[in-house]
């Protein structure tokens, strides 16, 4: 389902992504999302694990339906966030990515990289995340049963 713009979206970044994350943020607000930022807030260095577990524990729990991490690369945090139990995570950089990793893997979180997308492309990734449904049918419901079934 598209997700419901009157739940907010869990958002979460390291150092290396303060600046993108803000201005994502404001754009986001703009086209009348709501978002849960879960930090960092500073250029302070910390270590992407820690916000990348933690916003990925949130969407796993049910407190949000959709997750938006982003560090340098976008890596090591989606990274991360696959080893929470009900994570589907993808790194992207362009909006067909994200598109399709809604669609075909029903993806919960998306990454993105700092220093490799720009403010306008990171709206557009997050827009495409954002307003694609899972495709479901059989075929793509069974194979996102079988990422699933990794979690056990
Ligand atoms: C931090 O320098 C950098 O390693 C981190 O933001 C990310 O790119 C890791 O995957």
């Amino acid at each position: 389902m598209n997700v419901d713009k009157q739940r907010p979206v869990a958002i979460g970044c390291d150092h290396a992504a303060v600046a993108l994350k803000q201005g994502l943020i404001e754009d986001l607000k703009a086209e009348g999302y709501e978002l849960f930022d879960f930090g960092t807030f500073t250029s302070e260095s910390v270590d992407y694990p820690d916000i990348g577990r933690e916003v990925a524990e949130a969407v796993a729990s049910g407190r949000f339906d959709r997750g938006i991490l982003i560090c340098g690369t976008g890596i090591g945090i989606t990274i991360t966030a696959n080893k929470v139990k009900g994570i589907r995570a993808g790194v992207c950089s362009e909006p067909y990515s994200a598109k399709m990793a809604r669609a075909h893997n029903d993806a919960n979180i998306i990454g993105m990289g700092a220093r490799v997308v720009g403010p306008g492309l990171a709206l557009e990734i997050a827009k495409a995340f954002l307003e694609t449904e899972f495709e479901g049918g059989v075929r793509h419901q069974r194979r996102v049963d079988k990422i699933n079934a990794l979690d056990n």
